[in-house]
């Protein structure tokens, strides 16, 4: 047997810029998926999400898990019977698909090579392959890097010598190459001691599908790259600020980072509600992840409040701290 954990995600600046090559900073939160992973006389699937018990496992309703199996691990060993338990929302930006990714990439590990230690840029890099085969080939690490890595990330197109730098890693996509570098960053202790309150819409939005539609907008309006790079500067803007732990300034560049979302279209009603109603409390708040439902985040020292305003407008809350520990193996 063998069992890991991977946690959830908030990307607090540079969402769908990041998939042109723009700077993106998440941190890892609370939350996550668990896989756990036994050898059996046939294969099951038990996914928390859906069901309480072991269905039959079935490739084409488990994207990643399948490809992690296959084309990663080529496995081809005894059948498995994998019980997948989460506490994310699913399809709700908090990048549930990379947890699980990197959990079941983690746990498989394990059963296949005991004695190896688990290599967490390899596992990013396995978690961020998963994705993109997943969604039509157009996928940042974000999602994955954050889950694996842990703490405060940033991923961006260039290495920057500000920040420690960890891995590099490249796709094709449909629009052609694209490389990344992913960095890793210390918060500051006032950022540390706030909390991030998530507020889900109960609208799930496959990342996939709003990724393809931000990228045929930007084919209709080539103008929306100038959205990209506004994007790009808020983030560098909020990077500064969550260095220096100027929470109200952090707050500013996520109220702004909002605006150019809501520009490139992946915004909704009950979002624009909820980010305009979680402000009276908070520092500043956005949506986050790829949008068009999902969820939105605000930054705030009083997380009970924000919640109860989330809760008022219809949506659930899950209030986290900054910058969990990234994917790890648990005890059997
Ligand atoms: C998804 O959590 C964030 C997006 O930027 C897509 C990606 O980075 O792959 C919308």
């Amino acid at each position: 047997m063998a069992t890991a954990f991977a946690p959830g995600k908030c990307i607090l600046f540079g969402e769908h810029a990041v998939v042109y090559g723009h700077p993106a900073v998440a941190v890892a939160i609370d939350a996550g998926v668990e896989v756990k992973l036994d050898f059996s006389d046939e294969w099951g699937i038990k996914n928390s999400y859906y069901a309480n018990e072991y269905m039959k496992y079935q490739e084409d309703k488990n994207p990643h898990i399948h490809y992690i199996i296959n084309d990663v691990f080529n496995y081809d060993g005894p059948p498995l019977r994998i019980n997948i338990e989460s506490n994310l929302f699913s399809a709700a930006g908090l990048g549930s698909s990379a947890a699980l990714s990197n959990a079941m990439g983690a746990a498989l590990h394990k059963l296949t090579k005991p004695e190896g230690k688990i290599d967490r840029i390899e596992l990013a890099k396995i978690g961020h392959s998963a994705e993109a085969n997943a969604q039509s080939g157009r996928a940042s690490p974000t999602d994955s890097a954050t889950s694996s890595l842990g703490g405060c990330v940033v991923v961006s197109g260039k290495k920057n010598d500000d920040w420690e730098h960890v891995f590099d890693t490249s796709l094709m996509t449909p629009e052609g190459e694209r490389k990344w570098s992913i960095h890793s960053i210390d918060l500051h202790e006032k950022i540390s001691n706030s909390w991030l309150v998530l507020g889900f819409t109960g609208e799930a939005a496959p990342t996939g599908d709003m990724v393809s539609g931000v990228a045929s907008r930007l084919k209709k309006n080539p103008a929306l790259y100038d959205e990209m790079k506004a994007i790009e500067n808020i983030t560098k803007a909020g990077l500064k600020a969550l260095e220096l732990g100027n929470l109200e300034a952090v707050g500013i560049a996520m109220n702004s980072c909002h605006e150019k979302l809501k520009i490139l279209g992946v915004s909704t009603p009950a979002l624009d509600n909820m980010v305009s109603m979680t402000r009276q409390h908070s520092f500043g708040s956005k949506l986050t992840g790829a949008g068009g439902g999902g969820c939105m985040v605000a930054l705030t020292s009083n997380p009970e409040r924000v919640a109860q305003e989330i809760e008022i407008c219809g949506g659930r809350p899950l209030i986290s701290k900054f910058g969990s520990k990234g994917a790890y193996l648990r005890e059997n």
